[in-house]
């Protein structure tokens, strides 16, 4: 419709909505932030006072009594993804929603099943996919330069870096630990990366070892060490109906040199290359390679502003969106395979 502007309202009104995706969504013409919904007063506050966002709400189902809302930005905790995207997409609004999607398969499958019932749009906000480093390597991939990429060791690791809020640690809020919060990322990425692959099966670990403990410092602020109830270290590996496979491992707390390792490694049958600083290696007439990839020489991309972007396109033209639900099921489902494999000790078959 010519001339038409998009009504955008919040659901959930903290860090990343502020920082991240307010600004994203405010760099595009044909879009009008008209309201948030949060039961903090604070944030209530500063979207009137410091954004200016005409209608704040403490309840988010009188946000969707709004007609003029055409999308909802989902950006509360975790475990209130499905609740909120599903009431969102029944109210026939379009839903972005921070990562992960939903906590459980079960979850991301309802909300898949309402999207379709309302012929509404759903799209996880999975950042790390419209990355320059991201979308240049995927079209290395896609022109066939690494091969079949039949591995992947996908690593979403900190030192110290326990994210001090209970939305983080709290298990009622976030669903899980690092690997909820920043696995989502590398592992999402990967699996993209690879071609989005059928998972087959999942086993995996997870560990509670050092946040629980006083002695223990965080460089991310304080936590509360009694209730921090999810773990601090996860790792995984998971098997494709095609017998490839990506090794995971993810931690807010672990004894490692670096102070962050956010990054995978890709093992293809012509080349391979370590995501996002490394290497290209390969082998060529007998001579190996290793060619130093220059991301650094691209256009720099705000990656939160860009999925934001590309999903009002795929409103405004009715066009699939780039991270498919059903690709996000997948994810869920490897996560929660490695959660269910390390309470249950055995491997989960799907
Ligand atoms: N993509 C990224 O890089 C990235 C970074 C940080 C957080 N996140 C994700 O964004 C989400 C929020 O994280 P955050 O850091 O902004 O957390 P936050 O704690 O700063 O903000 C969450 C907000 O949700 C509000 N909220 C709680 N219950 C609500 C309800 N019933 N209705 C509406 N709002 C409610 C809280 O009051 C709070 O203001 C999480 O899912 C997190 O995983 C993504």
């Amino acid at each position: 419709m010519k001339g038409k502007k998009y009504g955008v309202g919040f659901i959930g009104f903290g860090g990343i909505a502020q920082s991240c995706h307010l600004p994203g969504w405010k760099k595009l013409n044909d879009v009008e932030v008209l309201a948030v919904a949060d039961p903090f007063d604070i944030a209530r506050k500063k979207a009137q006072e410091e954004f200016g966002i005409p209608m704040v709400f403490d309840d988010y189902k009188k946000l969707l009594e709004v007609d003029e809302i055409d999308i909802v930005d989902i950006c509360a905790h975790n475990t209130f993804h499905f609740p909120a995207t599903v009431e969102s997409l029944k109210a026939g609004k379009h839903v972005i929603c921070e990562k992960p999607l939903a906590v459980s398969v079960k979850e991301v499958e309802g909300m898949i099943k309402e999207a379709k019932k309302n012929n509404r749009k759903l799209m996880a906000a999975q950042h790390q996919r419209f990355r320059k480093e991201s979308v240049s390597t995927k079209r290395m991939i896609d022109d066939g330069v690494f091969g079949e990429i039949y591995y992947a060791i996908a690593y979403a690791l900190r030192r110290r870096g326990v994210p001090a809020r209970p939305t983080f640690i709290k298990k009622e809020l976030s669903g899980g630990g690092p690997m909820f919060d920043i696995g989502v990322h590398i592992l999402d990425l990967t699996y993209w990366f690879m071609g989005c692959p059928k998972v087959h099966s999942v086993k995996g670990v997870t560990y509670t070892k050092l946040a629980k403990r006083k002695d223990i410092k965080g460089l991310w602020g304080e936590w509360d060490r009694e209730s921090y109830d999810v773990e601090d270290f996860a790792s995984g590996f998971i098997r494709f109906t095609d017998g490839r496979s990506i090794s995971l491992s993810c931690s807010f707390l672990a004894n490692m040199e670096k102070l962050e390792d956010f990054s995978t490694t890709l093992f293809g049958s012509e080349a391979g290359l370590r995501w996002p600083d490394g290497k290209l290696t390969t082998e060529k007439k007998g001579v190996l390679q290793d060619v130093e990839i220059r991301f650094d020489t691209l256009p720099d991309v705000a990656p939160h502003h860009e999925e934001i972007r590309v999903f009002l396109e795929c409103v405004k033209k009715d066009k699939e969106v780039p991270v498919k639900p059903e690709e996000s099921l997948e994810v869920i489902k490897m996560l929660e395979g490695i959660y269910r494999s390390a309470e249950t000790g055995q491997e989960m078959l799907f």
